[in-house]
């Protein structure tokens, strides 16, 4: 095994999106370098990688020719092509998160199954093979309204989740394919917790967040931290986040959605394992990075302190509606102008109408005046085109 930081040791990391770009940056402050896979070197990690290999990270060959080299590989994106990894690993490459527990997650009808199997508390659900099924079991009254269908394989950004509301919902809403259905669950709050664990089994959580959502576009709107919950639900969190990364056993970042009832009661809705949009904040918030943290845990170092810095709010900047086309900030020296503002841009060329453009995380003395700060921050700053 090469020595870490060595001149010749080598981490691929598939997918070169903004997640990737911020793991660089993570990567750059011990001067390690970072190769990625993906479409195109104009993509956010291609300004800031050591080399880019342009190419698909869901193809096999691809992916194996670029890790052919490597002495670790980890991802930004869940939804690439296992086999090559399963082989990478059997050539002795140090695959994190491991293949196994990828081909679970990126299926959220297998991921659902493996929460059953492990009593890991989350919706009802049952497994459908398209939404003609879907239909007929509505048809024989074994699922009411409302509920949530969910395509097993093609969501992200809330784009293969529909609640399913009345009939005319059945005819209009449904998404074509192999899906699951899930108890519509009444929210008090969408909570996140991150985790990290490394190979000599540490574990180490951020502090939970709170998820505001954004119902026009689905997406996270603000996103709070510390999560204005009671400490016996936060300890409650943190737990079970514990315990799910430690049954898929993965290396590296697990961020863990969670939903809490207007009883108290935790589910989980979705894991992801990599550096995720609930802890953008981290960089500028907290003791370590969730990248910093990510690097740590897929090379086996040992983990760094989650403890926070100060409170935060973190808002995805995300492309004005109407606006298409070469990217244009709007109003960006009056955000700049506010206290306690952090701007991270993606560099992503062209803005499309609720695209994720980059975050602000705005740091103050309380929640309040963050959040308060925050929402000038989405006032002045609009990101349209040219
Ligand atoms: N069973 C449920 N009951 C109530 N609301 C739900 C349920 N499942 C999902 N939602 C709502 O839909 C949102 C998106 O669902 P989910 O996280 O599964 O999808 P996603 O496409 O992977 O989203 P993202 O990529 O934004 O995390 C949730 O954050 C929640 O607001
Ligand atoms: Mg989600």
């Amino acid at each position: 095994m090469k020595e870490i930081l060595s001149p010749d040791f080598k981490v691929g990391i598939l997918g070169g999106g903004q997640l990737g770009k911020m793991l660089g940056l993570a990567a750059a402050n011990w001067h390690l370098p970072l190769y990625f896979l993906d479409d195109s070197r104009s993509f956010p990690a291609g300004g800031i990688a050591e080399a880019f290999v342009e190419g698909s990270f869901k193809n096999y060959e691809d992916v194996l020719a670029f890790g052919a080299d490597k002495d670790v590989i980890s991802i930004e994106i869940e939804h690439v092509n296992t086999e090559a990894l399963v082989t990478l690993q059997a050539q002795g490459v140090t695959v994190h998160p491991h293949p196994e527990a990828l081909n679970l997650i990126k299926d959220k009808g297998l991921q659902k199954l493996f929460y059953q199997k492990h009593h890991l508390p989350s919706a009802p659900f049952e497994l459908f093979e398209n939404e003609a099924a879907v239909r007929q079991a509505v048809q024989e009254g074994k699922w009411t309204f409302p509920f949530v269908q969910k395509s097993r394989t093609a969501g992200y950004d809330g784009k293969g989740v529909a609640i399913i509301r009345n009939e005319q919902d059945l005819v209009e809403k449904l998404l074509p394919g192999s899906c699951l259905l899930e108890e519509c669950i009444e929210l008090q709050k969408e909570l996140a917790v991150i985790v990290a664990r490394n190979a000599a089994g540490e574990i180490a959580a951020f502090p939970t967040v709170e998820m505001d959502f954004n119902p026009d576009a689905n997406l996270v709107e603000f996103l709070i931290c510390p999560a204005r919950i009671d400490p016996d639900i936060e300890a409650a969190a943190v737990e079970l986040a514990k315990r799910c990364i430690e049954t898929f056993g993965i290396c590296g970042l697990l961020a863990v959605e969670l939903f809490l009832t207007p009883d108290n009661q935790l589910l989980i809705n979705e894991v992801a394992p990599r550096p995720h949009n609930s802890g953008h904040h981290t960089i500028d918030s907290c003791y370590t990075s969730q990248f910093e943290q990510h690097l740590r845990g897929i090379l086996n170092l040992p983990l760094g302190s989650t403890a926070m810095k100060c409170p935060s709010v973190m808002v995805n900047l995300l492309g004005a509606d109407g606006y298409s086309g070469p990217t244009r900030y709007v109003g960006l020296e009056d955000c700049l102008a506010l206290p306690g503002v952090k701007l991270h841009f993606y560099g992503k060329s062209t803005t499309k109408p609720f695209r994720k453009m980059g975050h602000a995380t705005v740091l103050a003395e309380s929640i309040e005046e963050a959040v308060r700060i925050a929402k000038l921050v989405q006032e002045r700053l609009s990101i349209q085109s040219f």
